[in-house]
């Protein structure tokens, strides 16, 4: 989340009631055990854009544990709508085939791999593409999975400003690398995409093809 808007944040969670009790369960293991998923407040806006946009079929790079999954699963159960979910660490890929079985979400396809090789290997196209991984990739994630999105399709990028890193003068020199890359991402798609970038979470980049 990016520190500038805490407050913000805070407002807003404390606005949001989840009712849904297997997003409770997932959010607490996620936090006990120190596994990244989206914010409550992005989870309510991806939500929104799948409502909007009547979304069927997602595919998400980043599955983790199966939280930003199973309420993607949720919300496009009413389109008749299928997941496919890449995750490369088997672990993770294994709770979350676990947590999608438990919580009878069936509307899924998971996929255990690198993402650079799964989405060569993907012969469907997706209305709604969903990027949640390791940063340091996006712009190979975003190249190979545009190929892959539908006209009028939908890409939303989640962490995209990096915890406000992109635009400080002082951040850890280890993450370099990583930050440039994100600088070149953001000014490739401001240049060639139908593009919006929304300091809101992490930061969220939003592409229409
Ligand atoms: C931020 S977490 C995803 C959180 C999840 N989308 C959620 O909100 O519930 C990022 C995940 O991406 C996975 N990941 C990182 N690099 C990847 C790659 N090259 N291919 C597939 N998954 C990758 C990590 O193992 C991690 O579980």
């Amino acid at each position: 989340m990016l520190p500038e808007l805490e407050d913000a944040n805070q407002y807003i969670n404390s606005k949001i009631s989840i009712i849904d009790n297997r997003i409770l369960e997932m959010e607490k293991y996620a936090i006990e055990n120190n596994i990244p998923i989206i914010t409550r407040e992005v989870a309510e806006y991806l939500k929104f854009m799948l409502n909007i946009h009547k979304s069927k079929n997602v595919l998400e790079i980043g599955t983790a544990i199966g939280y930003s999954g199973s309420i993607i699963c949720e919300s496009i159960k009413v389109n008749n709508g299928m997941l496919t979910t890449i995750e490369i660490n088997k672990e993770t890929y294994e709770i979350s085939r676990n947590n999608f079985e438990k919580n009878n979400i069936t509307n899924v396809k998971s996929y255990l791999g690198d993402a650079v090789d799964v989405l060569d290997n993907l012969n469907d196209s997706y209305d709604f593409i969903f990027i949640d991984a390791s940063k340091g990739q996006y712009h190979m994630f975003f190249e190979k999975s545009f190929k892959l999105l539908e006209k009028d399709g939908i890409i939303f990028i989640d962490n995209i400003l990096f915890r406000g890193y992109l635009y400080k003068e002082n951040y850890p020199k280890r993450y370099k690398t990583i930050v440039n890359k994100l600088n070149k991402f953001i000014e490739y798609l401001y240049s060639n995409h139908n593009f919006v970038l929304l300091p809101f979470g992490d930061g969220i980049g939003l592409v229409k093809k």
